[in-house]
This record gives structure tokens, sequence and C-alpha cells, in this order.
């Protein structure tokens, strides 16, 4: 390696305290710097942090924005997610790949770009939208892209280029007690302060608070259980992953909330005894780190992270962001720790959970970005009151991002049970034909199940809220979320890795014209396997989508079908053609579909 070269590996090392839990973190400032990790920095790494090449390469090559060979001097991800083909993503891909003289997925001779997909990048409200040496880009249109070209073109650095490119909505629409919060930094946590850890516990407990990020787990008993787990240190962990596509609420909540956001951390850190924090930062959210770490850097000054916290003797706490690098299986907090400690996101066997075996075998607390912001206003305005807005099953407000076929997608704040047709009429959505809820993990209702409600009692989600008008072919909406679970598998266990790349290839038969209703009953039965026996909760809902839209949309499955029982993936009887050429014959008997078969 080059002197300088080796001098700036060695600042970002340093800068990571030569630590090799925090491989991950060195590996994505490596690539940021140098564009890829060579075999060189790849030694170099092993030998400064004692540890074996393999592991380096391994932890590499699971994450999507790491690359272990060169990409091109500009790396262009167009998002994937229906929501961007909707708007024409795959047009505008197709035009820069002819613009740039460039197949997709191949990197430019002369080694300045290449161009891709990416899952979805959490801009469904305000695409379509790329990634460009890991920036957002929204809002594309064949002149923005043309544009963009131009730039690659002239080599600009992405520094100069238009300002306006970068720019990122919020497009809060609708606010309620969370978004509407003008709480000042610091006014929940020295009440709390003085009444102590287990007032905080009580509180969050009695006020019914569920966890946001998709599964609902009552909040206060687990950190309640963090708090009484034996452990040398007791984590918190904020899970801002957000990969669920359709889902980018906690993006908006981060912009517009972060100290409310810290503030949740720092209370459960009061309430489970925790010293120090983690915020897991999806890397498509990477330009929120700066100002992330100034919001962090304030509350420092202002004593509110740091040593004996608000002069309180003994309490301290601090939070550290990190980034992740284009794997959605880090949303799972067992593989979130995993990454966090600098190793592949692979999830854990589960028990035992985080709650006591979590970021080095210590008890953690993971929760999503808007459980500890509903968790301070809780403390904020009592359990009881807190308890009153929502259902019975669902206290508080949810924020629901909206995208698909509507005039005013963006973020919404409702209180739970609020129902399915509110939510459309208020984004303005007309002849809906389908809504998607909680990603392509959730439900497809169709119309007839508009009037059921968001919460926990009937329609527990994340937060995604997808809508599809009587346009759409929700064959293709199926496909394209099938393709998602296939990409992004880690490939841990067998029937996950393999039943959702069959699930995709079946899918891709029957949009080729050869499915039969065999493969419809193979979907079943694949079902069946992945639901008994998948390590994690992406094998177990990989096969929703299909089911789902089967449910509601099956003439959208049955036209694309062939009446055979059975159809083979290629053709049977044009493989046969040389055969017939060597024997010289090529009458009926000799077809597949001749007479004589
Ligand atoms: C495949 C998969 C992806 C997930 N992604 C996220 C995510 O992006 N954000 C999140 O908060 N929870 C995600 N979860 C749920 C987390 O595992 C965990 O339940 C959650 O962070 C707990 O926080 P909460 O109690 O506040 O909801 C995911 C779960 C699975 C199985
Ligand atoms: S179910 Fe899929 S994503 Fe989960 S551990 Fe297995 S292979 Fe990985």
């Amino acid at each position: 390696m080059a002197t300088d070269d080796l001098c700036l590996l060695e600042q970002i090392v340093a800068r990571h305290d030569n630590d090799a839990s925090k491989l991950l973190q060195i590996l994505r400032e490596v690539q940021e710097c140098f564009g890829y990790i060579a075999p060189a920095v790849v030694s170099s790494l092993a030998t400064t942090l004692a540890i074996p090449r393999a592991r380096i390469e391994s932890v590499a090559s699971f994450y999507s924005f790491l690359h272990l060979t060169p990409h091109g001097e500009y790396r262009v991800l167009f998002s994937d997610n229906i929501t961007d083909r909707m708007l024409g993503s795959q047009d505008l891909m197709a035009q820069m790949c002819q613009q740039l003289w460039l197949q997709p997925g191949k990197v430019s001779e002369d080694g300045l770009v290449s161009i891709g997909t990416t899952s979805c990048t959490g801009m469904c409200d305000q695409g379509p939208a790329l990634l460009v040496n890991g920036r957002a880009i929204t809002r594309l249109t064949h002149q923005r892209v043309m544009e963009i070209g131009q730039l690659i073109r002239n080599r600009t650095p992405l520094a100069d280029w238009p300002a306006d490119f970068f720019r990122i909505e919020n497009n809060v629409r609708r606010s309620d007690l969370v978004l509407g919060s003008t709480l000042l930094p610091g006014v929940v946590l020295r009440i709390a302060q003085v009444l102590g850890g287990q007032h905080v516990i009580d509180t969050v407990k009695a006020s019914g608070l569920r966890g946001r990020g998709g599964a609902g787990f009552p909040t206060g008993l687990k950190w309640e259980g963090c708090r009484n787990a034996e452990g040398a240190e007791h984590y918190v962990v904020c899970n801002a992953d957000e990969g669920e596509p359709g889902t980018f609420k906690d993006r908006v909540l981060l912009n517009l909330q972060p100290d409310l956001v810290f503030e949740g951390m720092t209370l459960c850190a009061l309430a489970v005894g925790a010293k120090k924090g983690f915020l897991y930062l999806r890397g498509e959210y990477r330009f929120l780190l700066e100002p992330l770490q100034a919001v962090l850097l304030r509350r420092r000054d202002d004593n509110l992270l740091g040593k004996n916290i608000l002069g309180f003797h003994g309490f301290d706490f601090d939070i550290e962001i990190h980034l992740g690098a284009g794997a959605y299986i880090c949303g799972e907090e067992s593989a979130l720790i995993e990454s966090l400690e600098g190793k592949r996101g692979v999830p854990r066997n589960r028990p035992p959970f985080p709650v006591t075996h979590g970021y080095l075998q210590q008890p953690t607390a993971v929760d999503n970005v808007e459980t500890f912001c509903q968790a301070v206003l809780a403390l904020h305005i009592g359990a009881a009151k807190y308890r009153a807005i929502g259902t019975e099953k669902s206290s508080g407000t949810k924020l629901i991002s909206v995208s698909g076929d509507c005039p005013r997608p963006g973020i919404y704040e409702y209180p739970f049970g609020v129902s399915v047709r509110e939510v459309l009429q208020d984004c303005g959505a007309v002849n809906t034909r389908a809504v998607q809820i909680s990603g392509p993990a959730g439900v497809c209702l169709g119309e007839s199940e508009f009037g059921r409600k968001l919460g926990f009692e009937d329609l527990p989600t994340a937060g995604a809220f997808m809508v599809f008008d009587d346009s759409r072919d929700m064959f293709e909406v199926a496909r394209n979320f099938v393709h998602f679970f296939a990409h992004e598998s880690c490939g841990f266990c067998t029937p996950c890795r393999v039943g959702t790349s069959i699930l995709k290839q079946t899918m891709d038969k029957i949009a080729a014209g050869h499915g039969t209703r065999y493969d419809l009953i193979e979907v079943e039965n694949l079902d069946r396997v992945l639901q008994t026996t998948s390590h994690c909760g992406l094998g177990r809902s990989a096969c929703n989508p299909v089911l789902h839209t089967l449910k509601h949309f099956r003439p959208a499955y049955e036209n694309k079908l062939k009446s055979l029982d059975f159809e083979p993936a290629f053709d049977l009887d044009g493989a046969l053609a040389r055969a017939r050429q060597m024997t010289g014959r090529d009458d009926a008997g000799a077809h597949l579909k001749g007479e004589g078969i």
C-alpha cells in the first residue's frame, strides 16, 4: 500500500481504538475512503487488529454496501421497492445505463461507474430514489437522471453536485403526541432522575406502551427484565435499521425529534442501569449521521449525557452511533447485536433473549426509535393519560408511513384504532384495490377489509402502509416482495436460503407464462416448511405476500397460468432440437407434443 493510504488506514483504525469489535465501522469507513476494500487493506487490517483475514473477508462479503473488488468511482444503486417501480424506477435505470453505456450490475471498463439496484431506501414518499456512493437522491425524473449521468461522465466530485439533489423531505401530514411534541430536552429526564429508575419502569408498564418495531412486546416488561438480569454491564440499543420496504417513519423521527429518541434511550438507561447505549442507523440514512452526532454533542454539553448526568452523582450514560451497511436482516434484534459486535448480521438462537444475553452477552434492552419517543411522552403526560389514548390493548399513537397510489404520501400520526379507510381518505387515495400493511412481511388487504383497524388487537404494524389502486397487478407486487426476501435472506439456514430462492423462481416462472396450478399448491407446501423450520422471522414470513395476494386477487395469478397440470420452467421440446438434428429426424414423433407421445 502507498504510504499515504497506509496513513489514512491507520487513522481510521485508531479512531476505532484498534478494536476488532468495531470491524464493521472500520470497513465502512475504509469503503468510504478508498471506494472498496482491497486485498492489501484486508492484510493490513488483519495484522493491526490481530484477527484472521478470513474474518474480515467474511464480514465484508455479508454487507451489500461493502465491496472486496472495485465497484467504480461512482456506485449508483436504484431503490427497487415496488413503490419506486410504480414511479418508473426501472425505466430511469435503463435510461442511465444507456447514457453511460453500461449493463446493470457491471462496472464500466474505465472503472468510472457501476449501476445496480438495492432494496427499499426508505424514501417511498419521494421516489423514485437512488443512492450514489451511499448518498440518497430522490424525486428522480428523466431530466434529473440525465444530469446525474452527465455529472458522472464529467467526474464531478459529489461535493460539487447541486445541493438540491440531496434534499430529503419529511412530508409530515398529520401530527399528534410525538410529532407535535415541543418538550424541551432534559425536562422528563430531570423528573425521572428524582423519582428513580423503578418509577420509570412502573410508569411505562402502567401506560401499556408496546414496542413499535412490529412485534409489540410490552416495553416496561422488557426494561424490567433487563434491569433484573445479572451482568457486569447493561446496554441500551436503539434499533434504527428501518429496512422493511415501505417504512420511513424512523427517518423522520430521527430528523425532527432526535432529542426525544436520545432522551428515551437515557430514560431506559436510568431504568435498566446502563452506562452505554448504541443507535444502530441503517446505512441508507448515512445523511443523518452528522446531524445526529451534533445533537449528541449538544446533549453532552448540556450534561444530558456523559458523567453525573444533570448533577446526579453516579448516573453516567453515553450513546454511540453505529452505521449499518445494507443488510435488512440486521433489523432483527439479535442480528443487529451481532452486527454491533463487528460480525456478520446472522440472527442468534433465541432464547436466550437480548434482555439477558445481548451485546457482549450482557443484558441489553433493544427498542425501536419510535418506542423510545413514546416512552418519553408516556412519562411526561403520565400513565393514565397515555393509556386513555388509542385502544384497550394498544395505547398511545402510531406513526404510519404512507406511500404508493395516493396524492399525499408521507407520515401520519394517529391514535391506535384508526381504520384503514380513514387513512386512505386522509391521504386522498381513490380507486384503491389493495393496501399492504407492515411491509412485505405483513398483510395485504382487499377492499372488503378496509374497515379493519390499526392496532395490536386487529392489524399490528411497524408502520408501512402501501396503497395500490385498480391499475396495479397484485401478482407483480407479490413478485417484487418475494424477490426482496430472496435477496435479503442471510443464508444461515437452508429452508430459508433455498425456500426463498424457490419461491422467487416460481413467481418468475408464472410471470414468464409457464406456471400451473401445481405451482400455487407448491407455494402452500413451501410456506409450511418455512413456517416450521426457519431460524428467524424473515423465513417465516417469506410466503406471506403470495398467500395474501392469492387470497384476494387469485385471478391476477390464474390469468398467467397455463391450463396444463405440469409445465417445465424451460422449453423441453426446444431442448431436444440438437438431438433431432443429430439423428436427422424432424417428424411429428420426434417432437414432445407430436402424435407419437
Ligand atoms: C427480519 C426482521 C427485521 C426487523 N427489522 C426491524 C427494524 O428495522 N426496526 C425495528 O425496530 N425492529 C425490527 N425488527 C424487530 C426487532 O427484532 C425487535 O423486535 C425490535 O427492535 C424491538 O423493539 P420494540 O420492542 O421497540 O418494537 C425486525 C424483526 C425481524 C424478524
Ligand atoms: S430464516 Fe432466513 S434470514 Fe433468518 S436466519 Fe434463516 S436464512 Fe437467515
